[in-house]
């Protein structure tokens, strides 16, 4: 469903993501995991068009999207659950709904649908979003990716800022969503909450692919290197 071919990413002097590639097949969960700054975002908005990369190709459904605006790929069938949600706080949670309806595709996500998924929301839909809790916010945003219809999902960060009861619950939503058949690409610093959800993972350092595989196949040894780049080193304190 989803192709990155060799991708690399600059900005300015700095080389974010160097050849990074990857796959999500219809119905499949990859996660993206990596410490501050190791370039997961950056791998997220250059999926959306918002950073153009340097190498490398982007192919939705064997389609080729390299060159084309975020909102031509949004048309396409990827959406983005943005790092640290980015509503509009003083709209309501059903206007910042329609907002991912704007520049997306016909499907089966509706206002209706996506207050099926969170039954609370129906009733707060008049509210501005500055008046609910993290969790709650974090609940629209992803309401505002499906009112687009994606094949494909971008979630980036989804637990930050909040607590691990709501993680859960947060998380809890995707395979009702993957049933679905739609592609989810999710990057998380938290580790054990990335591995417990997805098919595959796959970890970033400085840009660079360390490790991939599936959860249950890594050690914790080897993840922990990938994950502070510790391959290679001996001694007394290694992860070894
Ligand atoms: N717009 C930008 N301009 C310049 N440098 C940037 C920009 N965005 C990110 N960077 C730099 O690129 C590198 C990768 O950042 P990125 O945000 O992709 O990492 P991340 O893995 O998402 O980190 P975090 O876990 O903190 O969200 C970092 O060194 C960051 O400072
Ligand atoms: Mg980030």
């Amino acid at each position: 469903m989803l192709d990155v071919h060799h991708l690399t990413v600059r900005h300015g002097y700095l080389q974010a993501l160097t050849d990074v590639s990857l796959r999500v097949a219809p119905g499949e969960t990859l996660a993206i995991i990596g410490a501050n700054g190791a370039g997961k975002s950056t791998l997220l908005r250059s999926i959306i068009g918002l950073h153009r990369p340097s190498a490398g190709s982007i192919l939705i459904g064997g389609r080729d999207i390299t060159l084309l605006p975020p909102h031509a790929r949004v048309r396409e069938g990827i959406a983005l659950v943005p790092e640290a949600r980015r509503l509009f706080p003083s709209l309501s949670v059903e206007e910042n709904l329609l907002v991912g309806r704007s520049s997306g595709r016909p499907g089966a996500w509706s206002l209706g649908a996506v207050y099926q998924l969170f039954s609370w929301m129906g009733d707060r839909r008049h509210e501005p979003t500055v008046h609910l809790s993290g969790g709650e916010q974090q609940a629209v945003a992803i309401g505002r990716a499906l009112m687009a219809n994606p094949r494909v999902l971008l979630l980036d960060e989804l637990s930050l800022g909040l607590a691990p009861t709501m993680v859960r619950r947060i998380y809890g939503v995707l395979p009702e969503l993957v049933e679905t058949g739609m592609a989810v690409l999710l990057v998380e610093q938290d580790v054990a909450q990335a591995l417990r959800i997805a098919d595959r993972f796959q970890c970033l350092l400085e840009g660079r692919t360390t490790l991939e595989g599936k959860p249950a196949e890594a050690t914790t040894a080897q993840i922990e290197a990938a994950y502070f780049g510790l391959a290679g080193r001996t001694g007394p304190g290694s992860a070894a």
